[in-house]
């Protein structure tokens, strides 16, 4: 079973996700860690309540973008990490430590990339006009939100929305998404080689929900 490390920011209504669903049997990846850039996520209370080792790295603390990620990178390896989920985590890394993990470190972003990289992606998505909206689960590379596409799904976008409805809704198909793109990922079924996500036989479709 790989060693999964979440990465968070804040809430982590999409950790508990990735919590909930590696707590089925026979699920091919185990939660080791939980990990914030911020200590009042909420998110790290309840890893701890599950059992799992969960602490902040405050990013306040550190110098530099490159000493934080140096910690960082030495707390992942000294648990024998093998894969880094990006979940709410609103830091920017630098692309030394993207490359260090590439391959091994997926991102969940509330949009239809490669439509609407970056924040407020719910008002850009309104002010687009767009008659679709969702979320895309990616490889992380250097550049922001431009990785690979694991997976995608999809919400209409309807007269009177708000920012606030479509984050809401948007979100529940996260929380559907991610464990799947996650199940995929660890069992070999979508993986990165040579800049692209290569999927196993039958299994391209599993990553559209
Ligand atoms: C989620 O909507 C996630 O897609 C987004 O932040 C929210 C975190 O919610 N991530 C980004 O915007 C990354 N740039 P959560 O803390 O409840 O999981």
């Amino acid at each position: 079973r790989r060693r999964i490390a979440i990465l968070i920011s804040g809430r982590g209504s999409n950790s508990v996700s990735l919590m909930e669903a590696a707590r089925a049997p026979g699920f091919p990846g185990e939660i080791a860690l939980v990990l914030s850039n911020r200590p009042d996520a909420g998110g790290l209370a309840r890893a701890r309540d599950e059992g799992i080792e969960a602490f902040a790295i405050d990013h306040t603390a550190y110098a530099d973008r490159a000493s934080f990620d140096a910690a960082l990178h030495e707390a992942l390896v000294a648990r024998d990490i093998d894969l880094i989920c990006l979940a709410g985590f609103m830091r920017v890394l630098t692309s030394e430590f993207v490359e260090r993990w590439s391959g091994r470190m997926v991102n969940i972003h509330p949009s239809l990339l490669p439509l609407f990289r970056g924040t407020n992606t719910h008002q850009r998505a309104l002010d687009a006009g767009v008659l679709i909206h969702g979320c895309t689960v990616h490889f992380v590379v250097p550049e922001l939100d431009a990785g690979p596409i694991i997976a995608q799904a999809a919400i209409p976008v309807v007269p009177g929305d708000t920012a606030a409805d479509l984050a809401v809704r948007v979100l529940a198909q996260e929380h559907r998404l991610y464990p799947q793109a996650l199940r995929m990922i660890c069992d070999g079924d979508a993986r990165l080689e040579n800049g692209r996500v290569v999927f196993s036989e039958g299994w391209s479709a599993a990553g559209s929900l």
